[in-house]
């Protein structure tokens, strides 16, 4: 605490993310980041533009990024807005969309960033809680007063909603502003995308941290109708008119229009989140139906937060929140084959010592 913060400083109560450890040894399951590399033709596009013209400012209105990602999605460009990771999406949608003074409804148990956006705008919400099976409540966010957000699939639990209960929670919601975060639509779920012609009340955010294994260039974006991407811009245009990096554009570009590459990687992560999946099940694990690179799994035998810190000692992050709804459980990200192999072994081996 400074003399000097201001209320906002002093009132924030900011996102905490999973550990990044530097040591190469480490197997890092903790923040879902895709165990593929980015394709070679991202990386070259990337490297083609760390030349002098550096110097220059990136383009402002991202314009051609804008047509790759409206052409993948089938919509036009002026439905499409682009955001330095989809974290500062969700940032500016929630300045864009939401008031001070009407709650807005989110899962209980969800993407923690939701309430520490919430609480640094002075947005109310209500925080809905899951069924017992941890689906979202699809009921329960309907009628919200100022607006709604989920991720779809869940984070952390991986579940995702069908597309029909999707369209029931914006027809639930006609006169404000539902987001639904696919960060990790692509492993799985059904994209909400095709409803934005339909429902003008619909925002569906995407980001290329996970399916294209670019987390660290930070691009994210917004599929949604005209006049809600024009809100976006007026936010950000109000904070920053640069928010894409020249390195990350081009990277961006190439890595959307390189699909059957990034397909393919696709395929092996869910390859090995179903096999890693019965194998934990087959340990007397339970284990969510996950539908993202991640696996929310309830250990027996175990304390969760006994084999997070455990499996941290020897090398093997996971991620575990000391949550009441979600203490028994650990998140695990799917990685290599190789890494979820050697996981698996050290899990079994735990389970056998008499530790
Ligand atoms: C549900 C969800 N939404 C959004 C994000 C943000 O992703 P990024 O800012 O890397 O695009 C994450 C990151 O973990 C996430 O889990």
């Amino acid at each position: 605490m400074s003399k000097f913060w201001s209320r906002t400083a002093r009132e924030a109560k900011p996102y905490i993310p999973g550990e990044q450890p530097n040591e190469s040894q480490i197997i890092k399951l903790n923040t879902n980041e895709n165990p593929y590399p980015p394709s070679p033709n991202t990386l070259e596009a990337m490297k083609e533009v760390v030349n002098e013209g550096l110097r220059k400012y990136p383009t402002p209105t991202v314009d051609s990024l804008k047509r790759v990602i409206a052409n993948r999605e089938g919509v036009n460009s002026e439905q499409v807005f682009v955001g330095n990771g989809s974290d500062e999406v969700l940032a500016f949608a929630f300045q864009a969309f939401f008031e001070a003074n009407e709650a807005i409804k989110f899962p209980s148990v969800t993407y923690s960033f939701y309430p520490v956006y919430a609480n640094l705008y002075g947005i109310p919400y209500q925080a809905v809680t899951l069924n017992d099976d941890f689906t979202i409540d699809v009921e329960a966010m309907k009628q919200s007063i100022g607006g709604v957000i989920f991720p779809n699939p869940n984070a952390p639990t991986g579940l995702a909603l069908r597309l029909y209960q999707v369209e029931e929670i914006l027809q639930g919601n006609p006169n404000n502003v539902v987001i639904v975060d696919e960060a990790y639509v692509e492993f799985g779920a059904e994209s909400a995308v095709e409803l934005v012609e339909q429902y003008p009340n619909l925002l569906v955010t995407k980001t290329l941290s996970k399916s294209h294994a670019l987390a660290g260039i930070r691009v994210g974006y917004a599929i949604g109708q005209e006049d809600l991407i024009e809100g976006l811009e007026r936010i950000k245009n109000s904070f920053n008119s640069y928010t894409i990096n020249s390195v990350s554009l081009a990277g961006a570009e190439t890595a959307l229009s390189d699909d059957a590459y990034y397909r393919e990687t696709l395929e092996r992560v869910i390859n090995t989140r179903v096999w890693f999946k019965q194998s934990l099940e087959e340990l007397g694990f339970e284990v969510l139906d996950s539908k993202a690179n991640f696996l929310f799994v309830k250990p027996t035998g175990v304390e969760a937060e006994w084999l997070y810190l455990t499996l941290k000692e020897r090398g093997f992050y996971i991620r575990y929140f000391d949550k009441p709804e979600v203490r028994g459980y650990v998140r695990i990200s799917i990685g290599t084959d190789e890494e979820m192999e050697r996981l698996l072994n050290e899990i079994s081996n735990l389970l056998n010592s008499d530790c």
